[in-house]
C-alpha cells in the first residue's frame, strides 16, 4: 500500500538533523516525514499549517496537551526569576510538598531528575544499596531507558551482556493479557500465575535478589497490559522473599489509566516509583519515590546522594506543580476514564470494520493494536505499516503506528469531540 502524503517535511530542517544527529534519527519522525511548528491543545500544527490530533504525545510526555496557559505561564515567569540554583528553593520546597501528598501513601520521599532513564539508573542503585543484593529482574518486551544499566532490561542488547560483563540483569516473560480489549479489560481476574511461578523459580538460582522492576502497562511494547492480577500476585511474592519491587509508572502516571498512578489502578503499593514523562507536562523532569526507611538506609542518604545538574531546578518544579494543578483539578480523571472508554468503544468498533486491524486493547488513555496484512494475515511488513501510518497522518491523525504493534496515547484533556474525530480519521485511513 502506497500513500501519498503532501511533502510538507521541510527539507532544510530534516537535512539538518539527518546531517548534525548523534546517532540515527528518529524512526517515527522518518516515517512522518513532516515538520511540527506547534501544538495547541491535543493537535499539532505543522509548517504549512495542517492540523494532526496527537495521539503520540512524545510517547504520553504531552499529558495535558500542547500550550497549557497556566503551565507555560508559570515556566515563562520562573525562567525570568531565577532558571538554575545549588542552594534550597521554595520552588523546591513547594513542589516536594505537593508531590509527596499526590504519590501513594509511604511513598512521600521523592529525589528528582530530569529523565526516565536516570531515574530508573537510581531506582535500580537505591534498590541493591537498600538490600545489599545486586540482581534485577525486570521482564522481556519490557522497556525502562537506553543508559549504561538500564538498557539491558526487557532483553535488550544481549549480546552487550556477556561482553561488558554484566550478570545481575535478567528477564522473566510477562503475563499479557490476551482475553480482553480495552473495553472488558476491569473484567479480567487472571493473576499471571505461570509467570509469577517462573519468576520465582529463576530467581531460586540467583546469589540475593534485589529487586524486581516492572512496568504496570507496558508501553513501547505497544500499550499491552498484563492479566490484571498479576502485580497483586507480584506484590505478594515480593513481599513473601523481601524483594524490593520498583513500578516504572513513567508512561502510566499522572492519569493516564484514569487513576493517579497504576499502583492505584491495579491496588498495589509498589516499594519505589519511577516517576516520569507527564510528570513536567513537556518540561524534562522525572523522580523516583520512596519511603524514608529506603532512602535513610542506602548509600543516597548522605548528604547531596541524590544530587544532579538538573535534579530540582526551580523550572522543572513549576513545571510539575503546574501539572500537578491540572490533573487534580475536578473532573480531570473523571473525563479520563469517561473520554477513554468512549474511545476504546470505538477501537472495538475499528477492529470489527478494519482488514489491518487486530487485537485492540489498552486501560485508560493507554490503548493499542496490531496491524496485519489482510494477504497473509502475518504481522503488517514495515513498509504497509508505514503506508498506514501515513495514511492516518493524512487524514490528521498522529498515532505511534509505523510499526505492528500500535500504540495510542492521547493527551488526558482529550473531548468526546476529539475522539469523533480519530475515530473518523482512522476509519477513513483503515477501512478501505
Ligand atoms: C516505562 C519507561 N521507563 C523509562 C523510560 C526512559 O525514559 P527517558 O526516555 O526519559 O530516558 C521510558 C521511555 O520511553 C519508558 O517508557
Amino acid at each position: 500500500m502506497t500513500v501519498q502524503i503532501a511533502a510538507t517535511a521541510d527539507a532544510t530542517t530534516r537535512d539538518t538533523i539527518r546531517r548534525l544527529t548523534g546517532g540515527g534519527p528518529r524512526r517515527i519522525a522518518e516515517s512522518a516525514g513532516i515538520t511540527i511548528s506547534h501544538g495547541e491543545g491535543a493537535w499539532l500544527v505543522d509548517d504549512d499549517g495542517k492540523r494532526y490530533l496527537d495521539f503520540a504525545t512524545a510517547m504520553g510526555v504531552a499529558a495535558i496537551g500542547h500550550g497549557n496557559p497556566s503551565w507555560s505561564t508559570a515556566i515563562a515567569a520562573q525562567a525570568g526569576r531565577l532558571a538554575a540554583c545549588v542552594l534550597h528553593t521554595h520552588e523546591h520546597a513547594d513542589y516536594l510538598d505537593k508531590l509527596s501528598h499526590y504519590v501513594p501513601a509511604g511513598l512521600g520521599r521523592v529525589a528528582l531528575y530530569s529523565g526516565g532513564s536516570e531515574a530508573v539508573e537510581v531506582a535500580i542503585r537505591l534498590a541493591q544499596s537498600h538490600t545489599g543484593h545486586r540482581h534485577v529482574i525486570s521482564f522481556t518486551t519490557g522497556f525502562h531507558g537506553k543508559t549504561a544499566g538500564v538498557r539491558f532490561t526487557g532483553h535488550r542488547y544481549p549480546d552487550e551482556l556477556p561482553q561488558l560483563g554484566i550478570d545481575w540483569i535478567h528477564d522473566v516473560p510477562y503475563p499479557l493479557c490476551l482475553e480482553h480489549d480495552a473495553v472488558d479489560y476491569p473484567n479480567c481476574s487472571d493473576n499471571g500465575e505461570g509467570s509469577v511461578k517462573a519468576l520465582d523459580a529463576y530467581a531460586a538460582h540467583l546469589d540475593g535478589v534485589a529487586a524486581v522492576m516492572v512496568e504496570p502497562v507496558l508501553g513501547t511494547a505497544g500499550n499491552r497490559p498484563p492479566q490484571r492480577e498479576f502485580l497483586r500476585a507480584l506484590r505478594e511474592l515480593c513481599d513473601s522473599r523481601k524483594w524490593v519491587l520498583i513500578l516504572d509508572e513513567s508512561i502510566t502516571g499522572f492519569g493516564r489509566l484514569g487513576a493517579n498512578f497504576a499502583a492505584d489502578y491495579f491496588g498495589i503499593t509498589p516499594d519505589i516509583l519511577v516517576l516520569g514523562k507527564a510528570i513536567g507536562g513537556g518540561y524534562p523532569l522525572s523522580g523516583v519515590a520512596a519511603s524514608g526507611h529506603l532512602w535513610d538506609n542506602s548509600l543516597y542518604a548522605e548528604l547531596s546522594g541524590t544530587s544532579s545538574s538538573y535534579g530540582a531546578n526551580p523550572i522543572a518544579c513549576v513545571a510539575g506543580s503546574a501539572v500537578l494543578d491540572i490533573v487534580t483539578a475536578p473532573g480531570f480523571l473523571d473525563n479520563v476514564r469517561s473520554t477513554s472508554e468512549y474511545l476504546a468503544a470505538g477501537l472495538r468498533e475499528l477492529e470489527r470494520n478494519s482488514p489491518y486491524v487486530t487485537h485492540s486493547r489498552g486501560v485508560g488513555m493507554m490503548l493499542g493494536f496490531d496491524l496485519v496484512d489482510p494477504a497473509t494475515g502475518a504481522m503488517a511488513s514495515p513498509e504497509l505499516c508505514r503506508g498506514l501510518f501515513r495514511a492516518c497522518l493524512e487524514q490528521g491523525l498522529l498515532i505511534v503506528g509505523d510499526v505492528p504493534s500500535v500504540r495510542i496515547n492521547p493527551p488526558l484533556v482529550l473531548s468526546r469531540t476529539d475522539v469523533d474525530r480519530a475515530l473518523e480519521s482512522l476509519t477513513a485511513a483503515l477501512c478501505p
